[in-house]
């Protein structure tokens, strides 16, 4: 195939998706990016329908944490499914699903699954009106909680706002928004609400934007006010779930809550979330006094993805080699960024970080952004395109700035994705810094 055969190819099937998929993509987030069309993932890589391949650092948003169609995965799927998909009824492996994700995360007593983080968020806001009686909700400026109407927001200096056409505005009227890492606003949001207050939610790494950490002392500070004040605590562990640790953020910052989501990184690839948590709020969906439905959960697909990927996980836990890429590919970036002057911002934990360019006039290596307010100042536009650029040099990446690990990005990935930066920072016509517009 020539290079003009190949590239012939893509636009072939991008004008065939424009022409029957609305923009061509089917979540609005990939809207964005580059239309790429891949054809195969195998571990850490992905390759296009050209025959180009890409280190992958998006991992499907996420999901493949243990790397594209990792066999222990793909077979026990491929095994399950040939005993039929769906029962509408209980199932042996669904039982098994549930008893590993308990032993994997050890603090929830009760787990359900569903198919989508989204829907399993709305299962922890409903369950914990329930069990308060309360109405009113808290979340933190620039934390990402699903894409429908009760919760999808953007974040303005004057609070949260509907973030599409056709959310109606008085959908999001029970929130109350905090800053992220801010303990007296907190404290002051919680003496002013305390009472009202059913539930408060928290990316417990602030993801979606900014791979923001936890300052120390803030989840434990939010942990105390949630109890004093009778409000049940969930962590949205979509994205930290399984990857910071075995046992997500609550084992990596010392902190539990009271429900928890998860989803991404639970199935290696495959779609499932759980919302799991103390017996005395999960109880009310089994005596069906709250309801939580869903005619995919716990699929025989779904629950041998599962169980495959926590066997994986637990038996050869891949947290310290994730950690170690994870810091090596930072340290690789920021001396790129040195090298060719141009103010990288690198931030988070090494199994998701987040990388943009500082605003104009910011040094190489500005320090980390503690809340939404730092980010504002950052380039993200700027970076998007560079993203971009790095899918034309073969690194595959979100073009909001997340940056993900799996278990099996190794030497060669590292080494490939380095050159492969450097030679799209060679290549980006805004470097060096004093040339910005
Ligand atoms: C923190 C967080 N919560 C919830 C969701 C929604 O999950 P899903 O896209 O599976 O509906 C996401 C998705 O990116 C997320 O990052």
């Amino acid at each position: 195939m020539t290079a003009s055969q190949a590239a012939a190819r893509t636009t072939a099937l991008r004008t065939r998706a424009e022409r029957v998929i609305p923009g061509g993509v089917s979540s609005n987030v990939r809207l964005l990016a580059p239309r790429v069309f891949f054809e195969r993932g195998a571990g850490p890589r992905l390759w296009d329908v050209e025959g180009n391949d890409y280190v992958d650092y998006l991992l499907g948003q996420g999901p493949a944490f243990l790397g594209h169609a990792h066999p222990r995965v793909t077979e026990a799927v491929a095994r399950a499914v040939r005993s039929g998909m769906v029962y509408g009824a209980q199932h042996v492996l669904e039982v098994e699903a549930a008893e590993r994700f308990i032993e994997a995360v050890r603090w929830p007593d009760l787990v359900r699954f569903g198919v989508s983080g989204t829907e399993s968020v709305q299962g922890a806001l409903r369950l914990a009106r329930a069990a308060t009686g309360r109405r009113r909700l808290l979340r933190f400026a620039g934390h990402y909680h699903g894409w429908v109407d009760n919760v999808l927001m953007d974040f303005g200096p004057g609070g949260g706002v509907p973030a599409t056409l056709g959310q109606p505005a008085d959908a999001l009227a029970d929130w109350l928004v905090a800053p992220f890492n801010d303990t007296d606003a907190l404290a002051e949001v919680f003496s002013a609400h305390g009472e009202e207050i059913a539930a408060v939610i928290v990316e417990p790494m602030m993801c979606n934007q900014g791979a923001i950490v936890a300052d120390p002392g803030f989840l434990a500070a939010l942990r105390s006010l949630a109890t004093a004040h009778g409000a049940v605590l969930i962590f949205d562990e979509v994205i930290t779930g399984f990857r910071l640790a075995l046992g997500g953020a609550a084992e990596h910052y010392g902190v539990t809550p009271d429900l928890a989501v998860y989803g991404k990184a639970l199935a290696g690839g495959w779609p499932v979330s759980a919302l799991a948590g103390r017996a005395d709020l999960m109880a009310r969906f089994g005596t069906g006094e709250v309801n939580h439905s869903g005619t995919f959960n716990a699929s025989v697909m779904a629950a041998a993805a599962v169980v495959a990927t926590l066997e994986v996980l637990a038996e050869d836990p891949p947290y310290a080699g994730v950690a170690d890429h994870g810091t090596r590919l930072r340290a690789g970036l920021a001396a790129l960024g040195e090298k060719h002057q141009v103010p990288l911002r690198i931030q988070g934990l090494p199994a998701a970080f987040h990388v943009s360019f500082g605003g104009p006039g910011s040094a190489v290596g500005t320090g980390p952004a503690r809340d939404l307010g730092g980010l504002r100042e950052l380039d993200l536009v700027r970076y998007a395109e560079f993203s971009r650029l790095l899918a034309g040099h073969g690194v595959w990446v979100a073009g909001r700035g997340i940056w993900y690990v799996s278990a099996v990005h190794g030497e060669a990935e590292l080494s490939d994705a380095l050159h492969r930066v450097d030679a799209a920072l060679a290549a980006d016509s805004r470097t060096p810094p004093k040339t910005w517009a």
